[in-house]
């Protein structure tokens, strides 16, 4: 069996186009238009990189969006005033401070400051018990785990997941625990395996879907999957490639994707895969806070 590829990037250009038309919608309606502001805090290239992307999307979907960068100095304190400026900003629906923050300043302090309605990250206390008590309706959902559920329910044509095992490789505070949370609202059977489980093989492999989300390149081997399953790799990993010259890399999962397509039922490529939804559903975060505000009813993804 060779399994079908879930392609992110054109399920995330169709997000976009969705946040596009409602984004024009509200703004006709109700005279408002959803902003967004992303916080950098030092030089880091990678963050840079993905700082620049996020300001470029949320133009394209007619947004209004700013960009803070902050030097490396910053204290907690600078920063704290600056998220309660935007948090007082009727113009701002959105706050994300990029992670990781320099160690002078404490992340947990950070993302409690934010308002819970303009944390697009879904990463505020208030949220995270919101998704885990299953009020999705009023919670702002982590944009990686909901990017991948919107995944899943194309791959399987369904939203609603009984019946179906669902493993998450991964227990962290960002994808793995919201993504298991997702599964259950949706759901469907979860187990979440970790670093200190024991043969994760024969727990993978009874997975209908299997979420990778550890961080380790292309550990998810063939003996970790279930024949038909849809396989989402959550993993970005940059591993050397001598083969393309020296000094070159190139970007792989956490799964082995060779091995695990001929066996999959559907499965996430690295890259194309869930890395563009983050983005989009950030874009989509955005626009429902802009709606809740209005008193709208936001569009569903
Ligand atoms: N750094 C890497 N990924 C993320 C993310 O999704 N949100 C924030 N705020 N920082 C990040």
């Amino acid at each position: 069996m060779t399994a079908s590829v879930i392609d992110g990037k054109a399920i995330a250009e169709e997000v976009i186009s969705k946040v596009k038309s409602a984004t024009a919608g509200i703004q006709e309606k109700a005279g408002v238009q959803p902003g967004i502001a992303v916080v950098i805090v030092g030089s880091d290239p990678a963050s840079q990189v993905y700082v620049r992307s996020k300001g470029k999307r949320a133009k394209e979907c007619g947004f209004k969006s700013e960009t803070h960068e902050l030097p490396e100095t910053t204290s907690q304190q600078e920063l704290l005033d600056l998220v309660g400026r935007l948090n007082a900003d009727p113009s701002i629906h959105g706050i994300l401070v990029q992670l990781p923050l320099p160690s002078q300043i404490d992340e947990d302090a950070v993302i409690t400051s934010i308002l819970p309605e303009k944390d697009v990250d879904g990463f505020h206390p208030i949220n995270v018990g919101r998704l885990g008590t299953g009020q999705i309706d009023s919670a702002m959902l982590p944009c990686t785990p909901a990017g991948s559920m919107v995944l899943i329910r194309k791959a399987l044509g369904k939203a609603d997941l009984s019946g179906l095992n669902a493993v998450v490789v991964g227990r962290s505070n960002i994808v793995g625990k919201p993504m298991a949370n997702l599964l259950l609202a949706a759901n469907a059977t979860v187990t979440i395996a970790h670093s200190r489980t024991a043969d994760l093989p024969s727990i993978a492999r009874t997975a209908d879907i299997l979420v990778a989300a550890v961080g380790r390149p292309e550990m998810i081997g063939a003996d970790c999957i279930k024949p038909g399953a849809c396989v989402i790799d959550v993993g970005i990993n940059r591993v050397p490639a001598p083969e393309k010259g020296e000094g070159k890399t190139r970007l792989v999962g956490d799964v082995n994707y060779a091995q695990a397509a001929e066996i999959a039922g559907s499965i996430t490529p690295v890259p194309g895969g869930v890395g563009p939804m983050t983005i989009a559903m950030l874009m989509a975060n955005t626009l429902v806070s802009a709606c809740r505000t209005a008193g709208l009813e936001p569009p569903q993804f």
